[in-house]
């Protein structure tokens, strides 16, 4: 008897396999919808603070005032690093990347963290907070170093937004700045069963911590066909240069067969809903920012691609232009990403530990049987 032979076959990329089932994100591809425990992004976007969100993901319900008041001070006040990480961000290869210095830097926390090993709900929720807060705080000290300036510790009087680019630039965000880059944050906030979601949730599944879960996360988001993206999508309208490049480099990359970052979802048959509000911001934020020109070739690349394979940008494309015009240096784009995701990536790993079964699925073996084996001394 041979087994697996008979077995169906395997679904590529798990395409439309619902392996999870989940309180916390709805992606409505067909309709291009988004919703967050129910509430549809575009009535969240630009409304509510991310700490608010982070609150509705986590909690169930959006906080009131003074909830969301206590929320945000246990955030900000857990905005520090062990010195030992501190040394360790201090330590790495001045070129490596960014994303690997975050995933490095989170992992090692896990040695640190005074609720490592413990897998209990309430050791969760306040690891939780602590990665949360620690995340922002290694992006920034990163930064702060590799630009050879003092590192600059959160203030309590400001929101999470404000904090990590007080942080990160040394200088309290202008109204403008910080609005847009807390609906950035909100708009990343959760997507439904991601690469990186799922990453987190099976590694949980075999009761593995918080900080694995995220380091597990981290490496998924890194690729370029998921948060990597965004990155790319910069060095692609540097490239270019001007609008006037767009139609043959964009022929070009098709022809040659080559894929156009920040285009296309697996999820997604319209537009997604997130690109709305980041074309404005895009389009706000450059001509602000005195590069407008991005704006335009962003904005060309759109049309172009739309026509000849009938794919809408997502998520990565025009929040590439918006930090871009947020003085963000590109490098840091999927950290900033990561940020906020990990809001969602958390409120999986707790909806996993709270209803877990082992994730475990299996394959299709097409591989050959009966082969003869050859002791090594004979093998040529
Ligand atoms: N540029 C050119 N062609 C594309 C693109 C693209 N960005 N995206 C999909 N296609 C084409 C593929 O070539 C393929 O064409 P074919 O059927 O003629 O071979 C078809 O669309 C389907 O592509 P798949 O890879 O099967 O679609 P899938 O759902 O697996 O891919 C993905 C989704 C990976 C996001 C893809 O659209 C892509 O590679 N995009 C570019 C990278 C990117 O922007 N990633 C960020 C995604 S959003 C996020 O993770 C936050």
């Amino acid at each position: 008897m041979v087994f697996g032979k008979k077995k169906k076959k395997a679904v590529r990329g798990l395409e439309g396999v619902v392996a999870a089932e989940t309180f916390l994100s709805f992606v409505d591809g067909q309709n291009g919808k988004l919703y967050f425990r129910g509430y549809d992004i575009d009535e969240l976007a630009g409304k509510v603070c991310y700490e608010e969100v982070v609150y509705l993901l986590w909690f169930g319900q959006l906080p009131d005032k003074e909830q969301l008041e206590d929320f945000r001070s246990e955030l900000i006040a857990e905005m520090r690093l062990p010195n030992q990480v501190d040394e360790l961000i201090r330590l790495s290869p001045p070129n490596a990347n960014p994303m690997v210095v975050l995933r490095t830097a989170l992992s090692a926390l896990g040695m640190y963290d005074p609720d490592g090993g413990k897998n209990s709900e309430g050791a969760n929720l306040r690891k939780a907070k602590r990665v949360l807060a620690q995340m922002a705080t290694i992006v920034a000290s990163l930064y702060r170093i590799r630009t050879n300036q003092p590192i600059v510790s959160a203030d309590k009087s400001m929101d999470f937004a404000s904090n990590f680019l007080y942080m990160f630039n040394g200088q309290a965000p202008k109204k403008l700045e910080r609005s847009v880059f807390d609906t950035v944050l909100t708009l990343h906030a959760d997507h439904g069963l991601a690469a990186s979601t799922f990453a987190a949730r099976a590694t949980v599944s075999t009761l593995a911590g918080v900080h694995s879960a995220i380091s597990a996360a981290l490496a998924s988001l890194k690729g370029p066909l998921h948060g990597g993206a965004n990155t790319r999508v910069m060095e692609m309208l540097k490239k270019i240069g001007g609008k006037d490049q767009v139609k043959d480099y964009i022929d070009g990359m098709l022809a040659s067969g080559e894929r156009i970052m920040g285009f296309g979802h697996r999820m997604y048959k319209t537009e997604d809903p997130r690109s709305r509000p980041l074309r404005k911001f895009s389009e706000k934020l450059c001509k602000r920012a005195g590069c407008d020109h991005l704006f335009e070739i962003s904005q060309s690349i759109e049309e172009r691609v739309l026509k000849l394979k009938g794919i809408y940008p997502n998520v990565d494309f025009y929040s590439a232009t918006v930090q871009e015009a947020l003085g963000i240096p590109k490098e840091y784009f999927t950290c900033i990403f990561s940020i906020a995701r990990t809001a969602g990536w958390i409120a999986h790993i707790m909806e996993q530990f709270r209803d877990n079964r082992l994730i475990r699925p299996t394959s299709k073996y097409i591989g050959g049987f009966d082969k003869k084996f050859v002791p090594l001394e004979k093998r040529k």
